[in-house]
């Protein structure tokens, strides 16, 4: 029987776990989210989703891989039952969708970092970004011809991936010293930054107040539910193949609040950086904070570049350390979303890592390069809704009900307490139970009520139900992969 690899020690995969958390999530979904939610008005549903779902969850993904010692499909199938698999499969397909757009917002990073040496977006930010840069096209039906400086950053991207996993965890353990710590000096930079500007406390305004009013709206609870595993790496199957490769004594429950506190924790520290910015621009626009006209793409790559170009020194300073931050955020939460992929292959049919590793890499390029195409940022628009909203939610209500109902979370728990620092009590198993999968049951059912009434983003019918069509296909090829027999030793 082959070894399975192990982390240094206990600090790397913590900081792996970390790293593979905070991400593009932190400082380019969360306060794009943020603000589309009202500001202050998202905090306390997202507060609550990191209480209800976040962490019990995060709890449960780390005692699985731990005790199975295994990839997420292998340990539903050692841990649950063989019928499970699939649910692991799932998640892998749905974390596999993340991983081949997620790498073209960093090749976008990439070209941006470059474009800020001399401030090339110009004062008409939104214009660069879809004219000159992406040259988008008008809808997801035109491709229209791949944007060769685009592909070229996505293949440095795939690139860095492999390399930094080819070696295995050990050398995982040692980059993420630098990408976890790297992104938070930076980041404490641009706060410092944001903070001195003219401007900023109303932007800090509009973040901190809290709006009861909205805690009405289902939006706003679903948009938190989303963000909280989206930003957790939650349902992804990372964490379960992350805590696989632990010691047999290494602590769950610990490691658990640790990890989702500073992923947390950063989203809001970097939320003082664009909000006070935000302010900064409100002021010298002359309009209200809630009137900037800023979507969920364009907050990094047409409203930020507004803020660095009006700064009033250092501009291309701000701005190559701006994108650098997006892009060391990126890597390592890029390479967590592919060794589980792997690891679920190599875990279940004993394939060689390495020829697994090089053929993903390539799968994740070539496919991932759609969306370097004229009309990628629909799709890449299309993929991130359809895996945030249904993907995640979906695999995270069917892993709380195979561990809460099958499992059983009482064994879990228990025998996550018996290797933990923090004892976990019967809170738990009410959250994996009962609240989080009904949370989850609601948030699924009434986007896709949504979805079908509303629409999404203005797109054409067809391009809505390819989208639903994926997500229909890999439920069907998870299915055939789970009832495929194990290779024996
Ligand atoms: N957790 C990763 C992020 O927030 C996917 O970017």
């Amino acid at each position: 029987m082959e070894i399975r690899e192990r982390w240094g020690n206990r600090s790397s995969f913590i900081l792996a776990s970390i790293g593979a958390a905070i991400g593009l999530g932190n400082v380019w979904r969360f306060p794009y989210i943020c603000y589309a939610n009202g500001g202050g008005a998202f905090l306390i549903p997202y507060f609550i989703a990191l209480i209800t779902a976040g962490i019990p969850l995060m709890i449960l993904e780390y005692a699985m891989g731990r005790r199975a010692q295994a990839g997420a499909p292998s340990a539903f199938s050692f841990l649950v039952s063989k019928g499970t698999e699939w649910i692991g499969w799932l998640s892998l397909f749905v974390v596999m969708l993340i991983f081949l757009f997620y790498p073209t917002i960093m090749a976008w990073s990439l070209n941006y970092a470059v474009h800020s040496v001399t401030l090339q977006w110009g004062t008409d930010t939104s214009y660069f970004f879809s004219n000159l840069f992406l040259q988008q096209t008008a809808g997801p039906g035109i491709l229209g011809g791949i944007r060769w400086p685009i592909l070229f950053a996505l293949a440095i991207v795939w690139l860095a991936i492999y390399l930094i996993l080819f070696k295995g965890v050990k050398v995982v353990g040692k980059v993420v010293l630098w990408t976890v710590t790297i992104p938070w000096a930076i980041l404490i930079i641009m706060v410092v930054r944001g903070l001195t500007l003219p401007g900023a406390i109303e932007g800090l305004k509009f973040y901190l107040t809290p709006n009861f009013k909205a805690l009405a709206n289902p939006q706003v609870w679903l948009a938190a539910y989303g963000q909280i595993f989206f930003s957790l790496s939650l349902a992804m199957g990372t964490l379960i193949v992350y805590s696989s490769y632990l010691k047999k004594e290494s602590d769950i429950t610990n490691n658990a609040y640790i990890t989702s506190l500073a992923n947390c924790g950063t989203s809001f520290f970097a939320g003082f950086a664009v909000f006070s910015s935000l302010g900064y621009l409100a002021q010298a626009m002359g309009v209200g904070v809630p009137d900037i006209a800023c979507s969920g793409f364009g907050l990094a790559f047409e409203t930020y570049p507004l803020i660095i170009q009006m700064l009033p020194f250092w501009a291309q300073f701000f701005g190559v350390l701006f994108f650098i931050l997006l892009l060391t955020l990126g890597i390592d939460s890029a390479f967590s979303q592919v060794e589980p992929f792997v690891a679920g292959f190599t875990d279940k049919w004993h394939f060689s890592k390495n020829k697994t590793l090089v053929i993903v890499c390539i799968f994740g390029f070539l496919i991932g390069s759609i969306f370097t195409t004229r009309g990628g940022i629909h799709w890449l628009d299309i993929t991130d809704y359809f895996t945030c909203t249904y993907g995640l939610t979906l695999v995270g209500f069917l892993e709380c009900v195979a561990i809460g109902y099958i499992y059983k979370s009482r064994k879990l728990r228990e025998y996550t307490n018996e290797v933990s620092e923090f004892k976990i009590g019967k809170w738990w198993d009410v959250m994996i139970m009962i609240v989080t999968p009904l949370i989850l049951a609601w948030s699924f059912i009434a986007s896709l009520y949504q979805l079908i009434r509303y629409g999404y983003g203005g797109y054409p019918k067809w391009a809505i139900f390819t989208g639903l069509g994926i997500l229909v296909l890999i439920i069907i090829l998870s299915i055939i992969l789970g009832k495929i027999g194990r290779k024996e030793e």
